[in-house]
């Protein structure tokens, strides 16, 4: 059995990552903004509910203590802005801070112990949006952070040990409050790849973007 932590964990693909990884026999905590909320949602897919703000670096570092040691870190939450760029400053600094500083400092947070005992799994939950090879085509800011996350995910896993992995991976178009409800997926078939890197054996690939189980272009 794993400790894992999935940050917007509450809704969306979240909460079918949290579950997937629950159904599997794993304790499972959830990062959630309203914790009243979370914690009244969290039992029911068999998950702990931790209060989590990814715009509050005081509210991460509460987080990670409250934590402690985990062996599986998923960066899933998000959010889709305006969709505009140099006209909306607002945006891109709650875009970098939910999808790239915030999962920098959990990483930063919780990888010394993953090193530590030798083993860690920390997935990034990007998109197809924040692929140069398709442009950086998502809405402004969204497609930029996707991009920043992508270079983190490359740049730690290159300074972590293989025993910690590090993967990028895109869940498709999923019908979820962010995707809409004519999206092409259902949140468990979104969220099947993260799990998948989450469970990843020993000799698994670090530093990589996946989509459907599968290596994607950067
Ligand atoms: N849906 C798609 O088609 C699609 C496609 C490609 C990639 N993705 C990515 O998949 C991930 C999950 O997306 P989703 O579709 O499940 O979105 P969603 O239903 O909108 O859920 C977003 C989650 O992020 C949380 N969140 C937002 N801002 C936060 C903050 N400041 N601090 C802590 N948590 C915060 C939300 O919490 P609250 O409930 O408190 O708002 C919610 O739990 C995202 O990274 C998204 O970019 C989604």
């Amino acid at each position: 059995m794993k400790r894992a932590f999935v940050t917007g964990g509450n809704r969306g693909i979240g909460l079918a990552i949290a579950k997937g990884l629950a159904d599997q026999g794993h304790e499972v905590l959830i990062g959630v903004r309203d914790l009243a909320a979370g914690e009244a949602a969290a039992p029911k897919m068999g998950a702990t509910a931790v209060e989590l703000n990814l715009t509050d670096p005081a509210s991460i570092a509460r987080a990670a203590d409250q934590l402690g040691g985990v062996d599986i870190l998923i960066n899933n939450a998000g959010v889709l802005g305006s969709g505009r760029l140099l006209d909306d400053p607002q945006d891109f600094a709650d875009s970098m801070a939910v999808m790239v500083h915030g999962p920098y400092l959990l990483m930063h947070h919780l990888t010394p112990h993953m090193v530590a005992q030798g083993y860690g799994r920390v997935v990034n939950v990007s998109s197809g949006w924040g692929a140069f090879s398709d442009g950086v085509a998502g809405p402004a800011s969204y497609g930029v952070a996707k991009a920043a996350l992508n270079g983190l995910t490359v740049a730690a896993a290159r300074t972590l040990p293989r025993s910690v992995k590090v993967n990028a991976m895109c869940p498709g178009w999923v019908r979820t409050r962010m995707g809409g409800m004519g999206a092409t997926r259902s949140p468990a078939k979104g969220a099947d790849t993260a799990i998948w890197l989450a469970m990843l054996p020993d000799t698994g690939p670090t530093g990589g973007f996946f989509r459907d189980r599968n290596p994607i272009d950067w």
